[in-house]
Order: structure tokens, then sequence, then C-alpha cells
């Protein structure tokens, strides 16, 4: 039983990428399980950047044995960009390092036409999704008319068919609906017999058989999550949440294990909280506020450079998220962007008309109304980056994660404090 699933515990953007890089280290397989590309996980290696969208965090390693499994959404055209990058950046040198699942859903330009339509429509009511086509992409699986990965590999003639049945509604929503010009599905058809050269060597018939060897084998797999806890489609700020399952569970079934293989379940999150996209957050700051957070953090989308919303820690969303998820273990992320705040705020409760309560209200409206309730700490100034031991940090730092930790109820076993590799805390080790 050596599992970890790696899970964000706020609205996406936490630095599950960090976290993974780093601990791929020690890992045998690290697995995508959910999501697709409208995740972006930034990794910064030696003054050097890499973002990824599908490809998981652990390809920089090369002993590490990476899986896109059968629930994620798989955008075939950025996959085959991101591949390249790799390779040329020096990475990906074997084939053998990524395998991909035959059972995953294939997502194509017309899916992101549609998502971006709708966005359009909605206007202001709009949810504010990446326009990665991620929620059509899902419909098309769950209505149980998606090409699977596996299905590329067909004959030509039956990979058109399957495609013209799979695009149907689609290009009819999009022609008769939003009275767009539909996509050439011959064309689409055409670049996809030539995707085939470039995927085929990653292609795999049983990924989940694959893990569950490694995993009786004693071999450490770390399942990546993408998004976060809040974005979760069951039980996240719906409807501004993404199209899959995003909470610790998803990892069982999107990679297709049972929940004995896991032994533990790393949060992440950021010691203030983002937000990219529409939707409630009451620990959302004030514009001052925002503007510090959002220049010091870098607080903008990988995937789509939009600006993220910022606002201070809301411990009552963490709690939320620990029992969604049943996390034993928390990295708490930029420690060293608060550097400099005469006073840092932590969410403790929220006010709804009149009354003060603990626990996440899950309905958006009722989340709507409320007004974070905040106990303030002492800031500290000093540069945190070169410290690699928690009891360096400066005294105010130490309170202030100790009072997370206590209310919490959970040990912080890993603080960020810079966006290097390196530049992290390990008060105990993940495996
Ligand atoms: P979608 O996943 O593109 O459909 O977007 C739905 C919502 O999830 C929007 O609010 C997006 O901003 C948000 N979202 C999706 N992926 C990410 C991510 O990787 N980080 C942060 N927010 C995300």
């Amino acid at each position: 039983m050596s599992g970890i699933v790696v899970v964000g515990a706020q609205w996406g953007d936490e630095g599950k990428g960090k976290i993974i890089d780093i601990f791929s280290s020690h890992a045998d397989y690290v697995v995508r399980y959910q999501g697709g590309a409208n995740a972006g996980h930034t990794l910064n290696v030696s003054g050097k950047q890499t973002i990824l969208h599908l490809i998981p965090s652990g390809i920089l390693h090369p002993h590490v044995q990476c899986i896109i499994s059968s629930g994620v959404v798989l955008d075939v055209f950025s996959l085959i960009d991101e591949i390249a990058n790799l390779k040329q950046a020096g990475y990906l040198k074997n084939k053998n390092q990524l395998l991909i699942s035959e059972s995953s859903a294939m997502l194509f330009d017309y899916h992101k036409q549609l998502d971006q339509a709708r966005e359009h429509q909605a206007g202001s009511k709009k949810i504010g999704t990446t326009g990665r086509g991620i929620g059509p992409a899902y419909e098309e699986r769950i209505s149980r008319r998606a090409l699977l990965f596996g299905d590329l590999f067909l004959d030509d003639e039956k990979l058109k068919e399957k495609l013209i049945k799979a695009s149907k509604e689609v290009l009819f929503l999009l022609t008769h609906y939003y009275k767009q010009e539909a996509p050439s599905i011959d064309s689409l058809w055409e670049k996809l017999k030539k995707a085939r050269d470039t995927l085929a060597p990653y292609r795999h018939s049983n990924t989940s058989l694959i893990i569950d060897q490694a995993l009786k084998e004693g071999k450490k797999v770390l399942f990546e999550g993408a998004q976060g806890t809040l974005l979760d489609i069951f039980q996240g700020t719906y409807p501004y949440v993404t199209s899959s399952a995003t909470t610790a569970g998803s990892a069982l079934t999107g990679a297709g294990l049972g929940w004995s293989n896991i032994k533990k379940v790393l949060a992440v999150s950021k010691t203030y909280t983002t937000r990219v996209g529409h939707g409630p957050f009451p620990s959302e700051c004030t514009p001052e506020e925002q503007l510090y957070l959002e220049e010091k953090g870098q607080e903008r989308g990988a995937t789509t450079n939009r600006r993220r919303r910022c606002g201070w820690l809301d411990l009552v969303a963490l709690k939320y998220a620990i029992r969604l998820n049943g996390i034993n273990s928390l990295a708490l992320m930029k420690l060293d962007i608060l550097s400099g705040l005469d006073t840092v705020k932590v969410c403790t409760a929220y006010n709804i008309n009149g009354r003060r309560i603990h626990e996440y209200p899950v309905h958006f409206e009722q989340l709507s109304q409320c007004q974070a309730v905040y106990k303030e700490f002492p800031g500290w100034k000093q540069d945190l980056s070169r410290i690699v031991s928690f009891d360096d940090l400066p005294l105010t730092a130490r309170q202030y994660i100790h009072f997370i930790e206590e209310e919490l109820k959970i040990p912080i076993d890993i603080i960020s404090v810079g966006p290097n590799r390196e530049e992290v805390i390990e008060r105990s080790s993940l495996f």
C-alpha cells in the first residue's frame, strides 16, 4: 500500500505541480486521473520554467513512469505540442516514460468552440471556464458518445464513422443554436490520422493493471490531482466548478483501483487563497491587498494568463476539504509571499444573516451571503527563500503556522518558501 494522492485543497493553482515534482525524486509512478488541459502545472527547475497541462508533473525525472489514466479528457493536439516541447527541452527521451490509457476520452476543437460559445452567450453570468472544452468533452463521455483514445487507432473508415457519430450533437448546437460555422469533421479526421504516429508509442490498453501491479510490488505511486476541491463537480461551489470530480475519491475511479491502495492523502494549499473565474469567495481581500498578493505572488493563470482573484487563507473551506478528501497531511505553499506584510489575516468562521457558522455552506446562494470572520497575526519581514528548517522561520511565521495546524488538526509537513524545487521545508518524509 504505497499510493499517495495529492489534491488541491482550494480552487486550484495551489502548487500541486511543484509538490509532485519534488517528491517524484522518490517516486516510481505519477498518475493523472481527472481533468484535462485546463490544468496548468508550473515547474521551476535550474532557472528554467516548464508548464504542463496534461502530462504528469513527474516527467522531468527520467526514472519516473508517468501515466495519463482513463478519467482524463485528452486534448490530442495540445498533448502533441506538450510532448514536442518536452522533447525539445531534453526531457521524455525514453518513450516508455509516458503511458496513456486507451480508455481516456479524446477532446477536440469542437468541444472548445462549444465551451467558448456558451460562455460568450452567458455574458456576465458566465462560469469563467478556461475555454479548453472540458465541460463538453465530459458531457460527451457521460452520454456515451465519446471517442476514446484507443479509437484513434481503428481503421480509417471506422474512425471517421465514430467521429461523425460523436460530434453530431455538438455540431448541431454550434450551427443551429449558436449560429456559428461548424468545424470540418473531414479535416479533423485528416489531422487525427496524422496524429497516430506521434501518439502510438504511448498508448496502453490497461493502465489500471500497470498501477495495480506496481502497488503490489511496493512501488511508490503518486496520484496527481488537477484543479482543487472547491471546483469539484459534486462537492464544489456549483455551478462555478469544473466538470470532473476533483476530490481524492476520483483517484480511485479515474485511475481504476481500489481504496485500500491509498496510504495517504496529501493536500496542497497556499498560505492565502486564489480563485480564477466567477463564483462566491468569502475571504476575497480588499483591492489593495489583492494588488499586493497578485503582484508578489504572480497570480496569473498558467493556462489562460487570466488574473486570479486573491483572498486570505480560509480555514472553514480547508476544514471542508479535509473532510471531503480524508486529508492526513498538508503542504502549505507560498509562505514567502506573505513576508513584508504588517498583518496577516486568517478566516476562521463566516457570518451569515447575523449568525456565526463554522461549516462550509454547500449551496452557492448561501455561500454568496457569507462574510469572513478574521483572526489577525503580526507579519514578518525576512526573506524566507533560503530557510530549510522550520525552527529557522521567524517567530511570527511559526506562530501563524502553529495556529493553522491546531485549527485543522492535521500536520503541515511541507512548507514552500519560494518557486524553485529546492525552496522547501520538509518537516517529515512523504513516503
Ligand atoms: P473549466 O474546467 O475550464 O470548465 O472551468 C471551470 C472553472 O474551473 C473555472 O472557474 C476555471 O477558472 C476553473 N479551473 C479549471 N481548471 C483550473 C485550474 O487548473 N486552476 C484553477 N482554476 C481552474
